[in-house]
Protein backbone atom coordinates (compact mmCIF):
# COMPACT_ATOMS: atom_id res chain seq x y z
CA UNK A 1 0.00 0.00 0.00
CA UNK A 2 1.44 3.24 -0.95
CA UNK A 3 0.14 6.27 1.22
CA UNK A 4 0.73 9.75 -0.22
CA UNK A 5 0.01 12.48 2.17
CA UNK A 6 -0.38 15.82 0.09
CA UNK A 7 -1.76 19.13 1.44
CA UNK A 8 -5.44 19.20 1.05
CA UNK A 9 -8.61 17.97 -0.95
CA UNK A 10 -7.78 20.26 -4.10
CA UNK A 11 -4.32 18.35 -4.38
CA UNK A 12 -6.11 15.24 -3.89
CA UNK A 13 -8.12 15.97 -6.73
CA UNK A 14 -4.97 17.40 -8.75
CA UNK A 15 -3.23 14.02 -8.73
CA UNK A 16 -6.05 11.58 -8.82
CA UNK A 17 -6.97 13.12 -11.92
CA UNK A 18 -3.58 12.85 -13.06
CA UNK A 19 -3.82 8.61 -12.18
CA UNK A 20 -7.01 8.49 -14.05
CA UNK A 21 -5.69 10.13 -17.76
CA UNK A 22 -2.59 8.65 -17.22
CA UNK A 23 -4.89 5.23 -17.72
CA UNK A 24 -6.89 6.17 -20.40
CA UNK A 25 -4.04 7.92 -22.43
CA UNK A 26 -2.57 4.17 -22.05
CA UNK A 27 -5.36 2.23 -22.75
CA UNK A 28 -8.29 4.59 -24.26
CA UNK A 29 -10.73 1.55 -23.69
CA UNK A 30 -9.88 1.91 -20.18
CA UNK A 31 -12.38 0.57 -17.82
CA UNK A 32 -12.88 3.44 -14.83
CA UNK A 33 -14.57 2.15 -11.44
CA UNK A 34 -15.94 5.51 -10.00
CA UNK A 35 -16.97 6.57 -7.03
CA UNK A 36 -19.75 8.79 -4.87
CA UNK A 37 -20.16 10.42 -1.97
CA UNK A 38 -18.24 14.56 -1.58
CA UNK A 39 -14.76 12.96 -1.35
CA UNK A 40 -14.24 12.32 -5.32
CA UNK A 41 -16.02 15.73 -6.22
CA UNK A 42 -12.53 17.48 -6.45
CA UNK A 43 -10.75 14.89 -8.69
CA UNK A 44 -14.28 15.24 -11.02
CA UNK A 45 -13.88 19.01 -11.20
CA UNK A 46 -10.35 18.50 -11.70
CA UNK A 47 -11.07 16.00 -14.80
CA UNK A 48 -13.81 18.30 -15.89
CA UNK A 49 -11.90 20.67 -16.18
CA UNK A 50 -8.65 20.10 -18.03
CA UNK A 51 -11.30 18.05 -20.26
CA UNK A 52 -13.08 21.28 -21.30
CA UNK A 53 -9.51 23.12 -21.52
CA UNK A 54 -8.42 20.56 -24.27
CA UNK A 55 -5.70 19.21 -22.30
CA UNK A 56 -7.06 15.92 -20.96
CA UNK A 57 -7.76 12.89 -23.01
CA UNK A 58 -10.41 11.63 -24.96
CA UNK A 59 -12.98 9.65 -23.03
CA UNK A 60 -15.02 8.32 -25.81
CA UNK A 61 -14.27 4.81 -25.68
CA UNK A 62 -13.92 4.38 -21.91
CA UNK A 63 -16.04 2.30 -19.98
CA UNK A 64 -17.51 3.20 -16.28
CA UNK A 65 -18.59 1.15 -13.73
CA UNK A 66 -20.09 2.68 -10.65
CA UNK A 67 -19.40 0.96 -6.89
CA UNK A 68 -23.14 1.49 -5.34
CA UNK A 69 -26.68 2.42 -5.55
CA UNK A 70 -29.35 2.84 -3.44
CA UNK A 71 -32.80 0.57 -3.37
CA UNK A 72 -35.72 2.20 -2.93
CA UNK A 73 -35.22 5.82 -4.51
CA UNK A 74 -38.05 6.37 -7.30
CA UNK A 75 -36.73 6.65 -11.06
CA UNK A 76 -34.39 9.43 -12.06
CA UNK A 77 -33.77 10.24 -8.29
CA UNK A 78 -31.07 13.16 -8.76
CA UNK A 79 -30.04 11.68 -5.69
CA UNK A 80 -29.27 8.32 -7.22
CA UNK A 81 -25.65 6.85 -8.14
CA UNK A 82 -26.04 6.87 -11.63
CA UNK A 83 -27.91 10.15 -12.03
CA UNK A 84 -24.98 11.56 -9.83
CA UNK A 85 -22.05 10.26 -11.86
CA UNK A 86 -23.39 11.48 -14.58
CA UNK A 87 -24.22 15.19 -13.32
CA UNK A 88 -20.92 15.35 -11.60
CA UNK A 89 -18.81 13.58 -14.08
CA UNK A 90 -19.36 11.55 -16.88
CA UNK A 91 -21.64 14.37 -19.08
CA UNK A 92 -19.39 16.66 -19.15
CA UNK A 93 -16.73 14.09 -20.36
CA UNK A 94 -19.01 13.53 -23.19
CA UNK A 95 -19.20 9.70 -22.06
CA UNK A 96 -22.29 8.29 -23.36
CA UNK A 97 -24.63 6.99 -20.85
CA UNK A 98 -24.99 3.57 -21.92
CA UNK A 99 -21.25 3.12 -21.11
CA UNK A 100 -21.72 3.87 -17.66
CA UNK A 101 -22.94 1.02 -15.46
CA UNK A 102 -24.62 0.22 -12.36
CA UNK A 103 -25.86 -2.12 -9.79
CA UNK A 104 -29.55 -2.40 -11.39
CA UNK A 105 -31.95 -1.58 -8.25
CA UNK A 106 -35.26 -1.80 -9.93
CA UNK A 107 -37.40 -4.35 -7.91
CA UNK A 108 -38.13 -7.09 -10.08
CA UNK A 109 -34.52 -7.57 -10.67
CA UNK A 110 -32.70 -6.99 -7.33
CA UNK A 111 -32.98 -10.96 -6.69
CA UNK A 112 -30.16 -11.34 -9.51
CA UNK A 113 -28.81 -7.87 -9.94
CA UNK A 114 -25.64 -8.81 -7.92
CA UNK A 115 -25.15 -11.73 -9.95
CA UNK A 116 -25.66 -9.19 -12.91
CA UNK A 117 -23.20 -6.73 -12.31
CA UNK A 118 -20.32 -9.01 -11.57
CA UNK A 119 -20.97 -10.69 -14.85
CA UNK A 120 -21.12 -7.13 -16.74
CA UNK A 121 -17.87 -6.46 -14.90
CA UNK A 122 -16.22 -9.63 -16.03
CA UNK A 123 -17.69 -9.11 -19.45
CA UNK A 124 -15.58 -5.81 -19.89
CA UNK A 125 -12.44 -7.41 -18.29
CA UNK A 126 -12.67 -6.28 -14.78
CA UNK A 127 -11.87 -2.62 -13.91
CA UNK A 128 -8.57 -0.84 -14.78
CA UNK A 129 -8.58 2.27 -12.15
CA UNK A 130 -10.82 2.33 -8.99
CA UNK A 131 -11.53 5.17 -7.55
CA UNK A 132 -12.75 4.45 -3.52
CA UNK A 133 -14.04 6.82 -0.11
CA UNK A 134 -13.25 5.49 3.18
CA UNK A 135 -16.70 5.98 5.85
CA UNK A 136 -15.97 7.23 8.93
CA UNK A 137 -17.19 3.36 10.12
CA UNK A 138 -14.59 1.99 7.62
CA UNK A 139 -16.73 1.17 5.03
CA UNK A 140 -15.67 0.67 1.21
CA UNK A 141 -17.92 1.29 -1.15
CA UNK A 142 -21.37 0.48 1.00
CA UNK A 143 -19.80 -2.86 2.68
CA UNK A 144 -20.21 -1.84 6.15
CA UNK A 145 -18.49 -2.97 9.32
CA UNK A 146 -19.27 -7.16 9.37
CA UNK A 147 -19.07 -7.27 5.59
CA UNK A 148 -17.89 -10.67 4.36
CA UNK A 149 -14.04 -10.12 3.21
CA UNK A 150 -14.63 -12.64 0.30
CA UNK A 151 -18.53 -10.31 -0.72
CA UNK A 152 -19.24 -9.82 -4.11
CA UNK A 153 -21.92 -7.53 -5.63
CA UNK A 154 -25.59 -7.64 -3.53
CA UNK A 155 -27.81 -6.17 -1.34
CA UNK A 156 -26.67 -4.39 1.84
CA UNK A 157 -28.48 -2.63 5.22
CA UNK A 158 -26.85 0.90 5.69
CA UNK A 159 -25.47 1.64 8.99
CA UNK A 160 -27.29 4.22 11.07
CA UNK A 161 -24.05 6.28 11.09
CA UNK A 162 -23.69 6.50 7.18
CA UNK A 163 -27.40 7.56 6.51
CA UNK A 164 -26.86 10.16 9.02
CA UNK A 165 -23.45 10.91 6.95
CA UNK A 166 -25.27 11.01 3.63
CA UNK A 167 -28.54 13.01 5.19
CA UNK A 168 -26.87 16.14 3.77
CA UNK A 169 -27.33 14.83 0.12
CA UNK A 170 -31.39 14.48 0.86
CA UNK A 171 -34.06 16.81 2.90
CA UNK A 172 -33.81 14.84 5.76
CA UNK A 173 -32.84 11.53 7.76
CA UNK A 174 -35.62 9.68 6.60
CA UNK A 175 -35.52 10.44 3.26
CA UNK A 176 -31.99 8.11 2.93
CA UNK A 177 -32.77 4.63 1.61
CA UNK A 178 -32.39 1.88 4.40
CA UNK A 179 -30.87 -0.50 1.72
CA UNK A 180 -28.10 -0.21 -1.30
CA UNK A 181 -26.94 -2.46 -3.85
CA UNK A 182 -23.01 -2.64 -3.57
CA UNK A 183 -19.97 -4.21 -5.18
CA UNK A 184 -18.11 -6.47 -2.49
CA UNK A 185 -15.18 -6.44 -1.08
CA UNK A 186 -13.89 -9.18 -3.28
CA UNK A 187 -15.30 -7.57 -6.02
CA UNK A 188 -13.18 -4.06 -5.41
CA UNK A 189 -10.18 -6.05 -4.49
CA UNK A 190 -10.27 -7.42 -8.81
CA UNK A 191 -9.88 -3.94 -9.75
CA UNK A 192 -6.14 -3.42 -10.76
CA UNK A 193 -5.37 -0.35 -9.65
CA UNK A 194 -7.13 1.01 -6.42
CA UNK A 195 -6.93 4.59 -5.45
CA UNK A 196 -8.42 5.59 -2.50
CA UNK A 197 -9.06 9.18 -1.18
CA UNK A 198 -9.26 10.25 2.04
CA UNK A 199 -9.92 14.10 3.38
CA UNK A 200 -11.02 15.94 6.96
CA UNK A 201 -10.53 14.95 10.17
CA UNK A 202 -13.81 13.14 9.88
CA UNK A 203 -11.93 10.39 8.61
CA UNK A 204 -8.83 10.29 10.14
CA UNK A 205 -9.37 7.18 12.46
CA UNK A 206 -11.16 4.87 9.73
CA UNK A 207 -8.29 5.46 7.90
CA UNK A 208 -5.67 4.68 10.20
CA UNK A 209 -7.48 1.54 11.21
CA UNK A 210 -7.80 0.46 7.60
CA UNK A 211 -3.79 1.70 6.67
CA UNK A 212 -2.41 0.17 9.93
CA UNK A 213 -4.46 -1.60 11.86
CA UNK A 214 -5.11 -5.98 11.43
CA UNK A 215 -7.13 -6.66 8.39
CA UNK A 216 -10.64 -7.48 9.73
CA UNK A 217 -14.24 -7.76 8.77
CA UNK A 218 -14.58 -4.86 11.99
CA UNK A 219 -12.65 -2.05 9.22
CA UNK A 220 -13.89 -3.33 5.58
CA UNK A 221 -11.58 -0.71 3.95
CA UNK A 222 -8.63 -2.87 5.86
CA UNK A 223 -8.97 -5.45 2.94
CA UNK A 224 -6.89 -3.07 0.97
CA UNK A 225 -4.02 -4.31 2.18
CA UNK A 226 -4.57 -7.75 0.53
CA UNK A 227 -4.45 -5.56 -3.10
CA UNK A 228 -0.92 -5.75 -4.83
CA UNK A 229 -1.84 -2.32 -5.94
CA UNK A 230 -3.21 0.38 -3.87
CA UNK A 231 -2.78 3.97 -3.72
CA UNK A 232 -3.75 5.68 -0.67
CA UNK A 233 -4.28 9.84 -0.78
CA UNK A 234 -4.67 11.75 1.80
CA UNK A 235 -4.72 15.08 3.55
CA UNK A 236 -2.78 16.15 6.84
CA UNK A 237 -6.39 16.03 8.67
CA UNK A 238 -6.89 12.57 7.07
CA UNK A 239 -4.03 11.49 7.68
CA UNK A 240 -3.13 12.59 11.53
CA UNK A 241 -3.61 9.01 13.06
CA UNK A 242 -0.99 7.50 10.70
CA UNK A 243 1.61 6.42 12.95
CA UNK A 244 3.87 6.05 10.33
CA UNK A 245 3.18 9.15 8.22
CA UNK A 246 6.65 10.91 8.06
CA UNK A 247 8.21 7.77 6.49
CA UNK A 248 5.23 7.74 3.97
CA UNK A 249 6.30 11.12 3.23
CA UNK A 250 10.10 9.97 3.03
CA UNK A 251 9.36 6.93 0.69
CA UNK A 252 7.11 9.81 -1.68
CA UNK A 253 9.81 12.48 -1.20
CA UNK A 254 12.27 9.83 -2.70
CA UNK A 255 10.23 8.02 -4.80
CA UNK A 256 11.69 7.71 -8.18
CA UNK A 257 9.61 9.69 -11.18
CA UNK A 258 9.88 6.78 -13.65
CA UNK A 259 7.55 5.08 -11.23
CA UNK A 260 4.65 7.05 -11.28
CA UNK A 261 1.67 6.39 -8.63
P1 LIG B 1 -17.79 10.83 1.52
O1 LIG B 1 -18.23 9.31 1.62
O2 LIG B 1 -16.83 10.92 0.38
O3 LIG B 1 -19.05 11.58 1.22
O4 LIG B 1 -17.18 11.20 2.80
C1 LIG B 1 -17.25 8.31 1.52
C2 LIG B 1 -17.90 6.95 1.75
O5 LIG B 1 -18.93 6.88 2.42
O6 LIG B 1 -17.35 5.95 1.28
Amino acid sequence: MEVVPLAGAEEIGRVAADVIESVVRRRPEAVLGLATGSTPLPTYRELVRRHRAGEGPSYRRVRCFNLDEYVGLPDGHPESYRATIARELTDDLGIEPGRVAGPDPSPAGLADAGERYEAALEAVGGVDVQLLGIGSDGHLAFNEPGSSLGSLTRIKTLTEQTRQDNARFFGSLEEVPHHVLTQGLATILRARHLVLLASGAGKAEALAAAVEGPVSASCPASVLQHHPHVTVLVDDAAGARLDRLDHYREVYDAKPAWQGL
